[in-house]
């Protein structure tokens, strides 16, 4: 998919907020940044830096391990897992605005040695057979139309006995035609299916010891606090946000917490190995 619709979508507009929030902390546009500072502001899934502890310890990683992470936003868990494990990460992202943001807090964050920012599609760009020991995805894979081939790409990277940790969105019941419309403007999720039809993707690409666990009971409630929390910190928000970027989050975060509400939208994490 082209970075074109996909850089409108409310989460990923007014990239600004995150220079905004380090300014708040006191660190200006070239200060170098504790990765400890970052981490509130980079992480773009559920849970934070929790979902992506959980992933290294599945993962086994260490400071052998080569991991590839596909659709890195602005580079959030690449560099948590490099601070934490000592592991060296390839951050794939496809929209350039965010890549150039995500270059810049590696490089201040002192982590470029161990995570390394690739621009460009997934689906595309060349990667390396069987160069990673694991393959990490979170939230990413929902905006990507062909899962399938995706899912193939992520089979031939790994090495033999690499595994893949992904967190998505994932449909429960069909979507009414109003919320279809909301996940696909809004959410800019285009490959939100059934559970089952993500776990048939995995082993008609080869991988083996599949496990997929429905995330809904945690997701819903953590999105419905998330909202709240947007709404009940408007005005500390707007200070070190502005306006306009909290009116974005707000909208995002309010048909995130419809879609749940409507028993549609889910939440889903895979795991797999390469034979
Ligand atoms: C919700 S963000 C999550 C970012 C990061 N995984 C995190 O958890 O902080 C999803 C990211 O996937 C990226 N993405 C979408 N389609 C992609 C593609 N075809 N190739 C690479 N990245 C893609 C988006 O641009 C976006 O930055």
């Amino acid at each position: 998919m082209s970075d074109s619709g996909l850089a409108s979508m409310p989460l990923y507009t007014h990239v600004d907020r995150i220079a905004r929030g380090l300014a708040a902390r006191g660190i200006g546009p070239d200060d170098p940044i504790p990765p400890e500072m970052l981490f509130a502001l980079d992480q773009w899934h559920y849970h934070g830096t929790a979902a992506i502890c959980d992933a290294g310890r599945f993962l086994g990683l260490g400071p052998d391990s080569r991991v590839l992470d596909i659709g890195s936003g602005i580079g959030g868990p690449a560099r948590f897992l490099a601070h934490t494990t000592g592991c060296r990460v390839t951050a794939l992202e496809l929209q350039p605005e965010l890549h150039r943001i995500a270059l810049d807090l590696t490089r201040r964050s002192g982590l470029a040695d161990r995570v390394t920012h690739l621009c460009g599609d997934a689906l595309v760009l060349s990667l390396p057979s069987g160069s990673f020991d694991a393959v990490i995805s979170f939230l990413a894979i929902l905006h990507i139309a062909d899962r399938p081939a995706l899912v193939r790409r992520i089979a031939d990277v790994l090495r033999p006995g690499g595994r893949c940790y992904i967190e998505d969105l994932c449909r429960r019941a069909p979507f009414a035609p109003a919320d279809l419309r909301d996940l696909r403007g809004v959410v800019h999720g285009v490959t939100v299916t059934g559970i089952d039809d993500n776990v048939r993707d995995l082993g008609q690409a080869g991988l083996v010891e599949v496990v997929a666990t429905d995330l809904t009971d945690d997701w819903a409630p953590h999105a419905a606090q998330r909202l709240e929390a947007c709404r009940s910190d408007r005005a500390s928000l707007i200070d070190t946000q502005g306006e306009e970027a909290w009116a974005a989050q707000e909208l995002f975060r309010a048909t995130i917490d419809r879609l749940y509400r409507s028993g549609a939208l889910g939440g889903v994490r895979l795991t797999a190995r390469r034979p």
